[in-house]
This record gives C-alpha cells, structure tokens and sequence, in this order.
C-alpha cells in the first residue's frame, strides 16, 4: 500500500501508525496498530477517534494485514468484529462495506487500492464540505462547535472544523466557542489544540453555559459533526448536540449539521432508528487522561452514560454535505435518499 498521511493516522513504510488521542494535548506520542485487536482497543478507547477516522483507519488495517498474508476468511471475521467497536457512527460500516465489496469482487490483492481510494476521497470530501460551508459563514461570526471535527477526527481538514478553517483562510474574523464535551473532554482536550493549530481565536466553554451564552447573543451559529444521519435528517452525534439544538431552537439561533456523505444511513428511516453505544460508567464518574486519572463519585454510583445522542430534524437549519447546503423542504423531500 502507498504512504498515506495524515493528522492523527499515518501509513508508513508498511506500518500503521496512529496518535494516540486519549494522551492529547499534552502528549503527542504515535502508537503502532498491527492487529484488529490492538484497532479495537484503540477504537474503544477512542486512541483512534472521529467517525470518518474510525473507518479510514480499519480499512487501512485490513489492507495492511491482506498485504501481511491474512485469508479471505480471517478478513471477513476481522471486519465482523471491526464493526462492532463502534455501533453509532455508520462511517465504519459504509468503509467496511466497501473493502468487503471490493474482496467479494477482486480478492486481497485488491483490498490497499480501495483502502488508498476511501482516504482520498475522505480528504476530498472534507474539502468540499469546507468550500460548501465557509460560504454561509459571515466575518466578525461567533461560532459554537461541540466535540472534536477537524483534522483529528477525519483524513482530511475535518467537517465543522474544516468549515471554520476555510472562512478564516478566506480572511473572515472569527471566534469560536468551545463546548468541553463532558464525558470525555474532546472539545476541552482536541478542539482548542485544533483552533490554535488554525489560529483561530476560541473561548473554552463548560456544556452547561451555552444557553447562557445563546440568550446574551454571543452566538451567531452552532456547527456541529454527526455520526449517523438518518433518511429523514434525524442525526446521531456526541451526546450533547440535542441540548445546544434545542438551546438554539429557542434562541433562534441557526444549527448546522456538517458531514460527509459517507455519514448518511439511507437505510435508517430516523433517528429512533440509530443504535446508540453505551459507555463505561468510569468515564462519568471521574475522567482520565494524558493529565492523569481522577473519581470523584463513589466508584458504585449508578451511572447513564450514552456516547450519543439524536437531534430530531426539526431542529436543524441546515445540512452541510459535500454535494451542497440542503434546507429542511430539501431533507423533508427526501433528498437523502438520492445522493
Ligand atoms: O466519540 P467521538 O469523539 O468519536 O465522537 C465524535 C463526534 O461525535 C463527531 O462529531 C463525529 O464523529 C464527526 S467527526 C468529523
């Protein structure tokens, strides 16, 4: 297979490599994945995150171990359990679908050329959704983004982030605020590493302060990534999103959903419809990372903790895909079924 490279995920001299976002922003170390174990536990422990990312990088691991000498059977086992690492986000299974098409057809030897072909087109893709959303962005805009889209999470610029990245090479004055994300910290933790990396001005925010901000007007838009877009617009994303849409809906402030085409699920009729991981309740009742490990709820606390959350289509001003901006008559017409 060729080099392949990019933020958080390199393919190098017949190796994968991936940095490992469970220790960022304050430690930059590159971990060697070699195995569909070693991908899974990546996967889980979201070392390896992002819903385009999570595709790209099991696809690229089952070309790298078609190119090792793996069996048919053994690849097909390995993207089975590969599948089941990440239930919400549907990119991984759109990318596994495809490797899986291209062995059905073509055998191994084939498996490296469609891995190299779903990164390109990743890094095309987010391009093209950046050029289809910096265009609805107005300079001096105060922009509210959740969880981490950039760079970290796809093979390109990202989705949201991507967005925000090409308003402000076009010179456009921005201030983005910065949701933490609880429970994991990808907001506080990957998205102000990204914004300074842009040189974008941003505000760290606690999830619980954008109604606030929202009724002081500090909010002109909110951008946001998905996981899973239903047929009917309905959208799966980090748990959080339902909150700031309906936040917004109130404050009549515009919410965007930005995403490849390869997060649309034609096949999923609505939101009700998306399987919706559930977490390990440690994550709630403490946090952990590159900064260390701390619990403050007793360690039997009964604990909720869902990875996602689905924003019904009512509440969303807009799609941002890479084939255009589509408004809710477009969505409610059916649009998604036809791209
Ligand atoms: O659990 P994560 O960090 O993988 O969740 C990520 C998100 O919810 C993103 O918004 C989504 O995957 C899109 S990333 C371009």
């Amino acid at each position: 297979m060729k080099d392949l490279i990019a933020t958080s995920i390199k393919y190098q001299q017949g190796a994968l490599h991936i940095l490992d976002q469970h220790q960022l922003p304050h430690r930059e170390q590159w971990l060697v994945c070699d195995s569909t174990e070693v991908m899974i536990a990546m996967i889980k422990k979201l070392q390896i995150r992002g819903a385009p990312l999570i595709g790209i990088g099991a696809s690229v691991l089952l070309a790298h171990l078609a190119e090792q000498g793996a069996s048919t059977a053994s690849l097909r086992t390995d993207a089975e359990r590969l599948r089941a690492a990440r239930p919400t986000a549907v990119n991984l299974m759109n990318c596994l679908d495809r490797m899986l098409a291209s062995l059905d057809s073509h055998g191994t030897a084939t498996l490296a050329h469609c891995a190299e072909q779903l990164f390109n087109e990743d890094v095309e893709l987010c391009n093209r959704i950046a050029t289809e959303g910096a265009a609805l962005i107005e300079d001096g805009a105060n922009i509210l983004t959740h969880c981490n889209t950039g760079s970290l999470a796809t093979a390109g610029v990202g989705t949201a982030i991507g967005v925000i990245g090409a308003a402000k090479q076009q010179g456009k004055q921005l201030h983005v605020w910065v949701d933490e994300t609880r429970p994991l910290l990808q907001g506080g933790r990957l998205t102000t590493w990204e914004m300074d990396q842009l040189d974008v001005p941003h505000t760290l925010v606690c999830d619980n302060m954008a109604a606030l901000l929202m009724a002081q007007g500090k909010v002109d838009m909110i951008l946001v990534g998905a996981d899973r877009i239903a047929a009917n617009g309905d959208f799966a994303n980090k748990v959080g999103t339902y909150s700031l849409a309906v936040i917004a809906h109130y404050h009549q402030v515009p919410f965007y959903v930005v995403a490849p085409y390869t997060s649309v699920d034609a096949n999923c009729p609505n939101g009700r419809a998306i399987p919706i991981e559930q977490r390990n309740p440690a994550e709630v009742q403490g946090v952990s990372g590159s900064f260390g490990e701390v619990n403050w709820a007793p360690d039997n606390t009964p604990v909720y903790n869902p990875a996602f959350d689905v924003t019904p289509a009512k509440l969303i001003s807009g799609w941002i895909l890479d084939t255009g901006v589509y408004r809710p008559e477009q969505i409610a017409a059916g649009v998604l079924t036809t791209l």
